[in-house]
């Protein structure tokens, strides 16, 4: 049933191409439009909506990270992102003009479903982004957008991951498209780009070698911290995150330009640092400034492994280690970012004698609040 990897983690991030087209499929119309008649939304609807808030636990946050800054973009809507666990508590604005999109693999985590019950009661619409048919956040929600990741049996989520950051472009793409913005033919190149992402991100499994040699040779490390911007940040906020859970290891994700008020007072001699770069192309300023944090840690003596597209030869001279990654357009980058960082995760617990599809102290799915 592992189909021939010793785990099922395994198994699930060699799946993601096929999980990625998947959720692709028959969503792009011949046109290069988008089709989501599935959400039963009606555009008169969506047009009136004049806020999305965007609630999730865990890897599914991280998606929604993401999302926040694909819906802003082309949808020049406002856009918030919160976890679920922290929603009700603190009073959130919603009414009928705010879409509520709740983003779960299992469809079963209560933190979530209290949220949406409780978007429901302030009269918001709720979407729901779920992998899992039929499960209680789906049925409790207004519409749902499925991703066709397939069953997810490891407890850390990969394939699931990846398919809900394609969902929430496919919803941010579809806004856009329904309600017009300035941005028509971005949209048309990037839906023809996410069609082409599946490929890419089948070209980053085929170079993880170097990756699982790297994370062996960690495995008796501390800490490792992950720094990245923009898309990049939530990336960041994922690999330690699996890092945490697989491996036990102390991880902390930062947003690069936080280092210099206050976690650079972290750096020391041998530290292991990932640094997610953005593309050279496209926010430059970004990838300039990121380079001088690559810099600026390096020469306190952290040991920087950096994830850059192809090509990108400015990191070259401050990296200790290179992870690359195919050239994307900025949004999309994290579908092959993510990638290395999963493999990494997996490569480290295994090393530390650890159980990777059942670490310890974690449920699959968590249906207590
Ligand atoms: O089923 P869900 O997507 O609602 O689960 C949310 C989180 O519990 C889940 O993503 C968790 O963080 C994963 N174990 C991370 O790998």
């Amino acid at each position: 049933e592992k189909g021939g990897y010793d785990y099922f983690m395994l198994k699930e991030i060699a799946e993601q191409p096929k999980a990625v087209a998947d959720t692709l499929l028959g969503r792009i119309g011949t046109d290069g439009r988008l089709t989501l008649d599935e959400l039963r939304m009606p555009d008169r609807m969506l047009r009136e909506i004049d806020k999305v808030v965007i609630v999730a636990c865990g890897t599914a946050f991280h998606a929604g990270m993401i999302a926040k800054y694909a819906i802003e973009h082309w949808t020049r809507m406002p856009c918030e992102v919160e976890l679920a666990s922290e929603f009700r508590y603190r009073d959130p604005i919603l009414d009928q003009r705010t879409l509520v999109v709740a983003i779960s693999q299992s469809g079963e985590t209560m933190d979530t479903l209290m949220a949406l019950r409780h978007a429901r009661e302030q009269g918001s619409k709720v979407l729901a982004i779920c992998n899992t048919n039929g499960s209680t956040i789906p049925r409790e929600s207004d519409a749902v957008l499925y991703t066709h990741a397939g069953p997810e049996v490891a407890v850390a989520s990969t394939k699931a991951f990846l398919t809900q950051v394609v969902a929430c472009y496919l919803v941010a793409l579809y806004l856009g498209q329904v309600r017009g913005t300035k941005w028509g033919d971005e949209i048309t190149g990037v839906i023809r780009e996410l069609s082409e992402i599946s490929t890419q991100v089948g070209q980053v499994l085929e170079t993880m070698e170097p990756v699982r040699a790297l994370a062996r040779s960690l495995k008796d490390k501390n800490t490792v911290l992950f720094l990245g911007r923009h898309v990049g940040y939530p990336v960041a906020l994922e690999g330690a995150l699996k890092l945490k859970e697989l491996a036990y290891m102390h991880a902390e994700g930062f947003a690069a330009g936080e280092l210099k008020h206050g976690p650079i007072a972290l750096i020391e001699q041998d530290l292991p640092v990932v640094v997610v770069v953005p593309s050279p192309r496209g926010r430059s300023v970004l990838h300039d400034k990121i380079v001088s944090n690559i810099q600026e840690i390096r020469a306190r003596g952290a040991r920087t492994i950096v994830i850059a597209e192809e090509g990108d030869e400015a990191v070259v001279p401050y990296a200790d280690h290179i992870i690359r990654i195919p050239r994307t357009p900025v949004l999309l980058q994290p579908l092959v970012a993510t990638v290395p960082l999963q493999v990494f995760a997996c490569e480290l617990a295994t090393a530390r004698g650890n159980e990777v599809d059942q670490p310890r102290n974690l449920a699959k799915s968590v249906t207590v609040e």
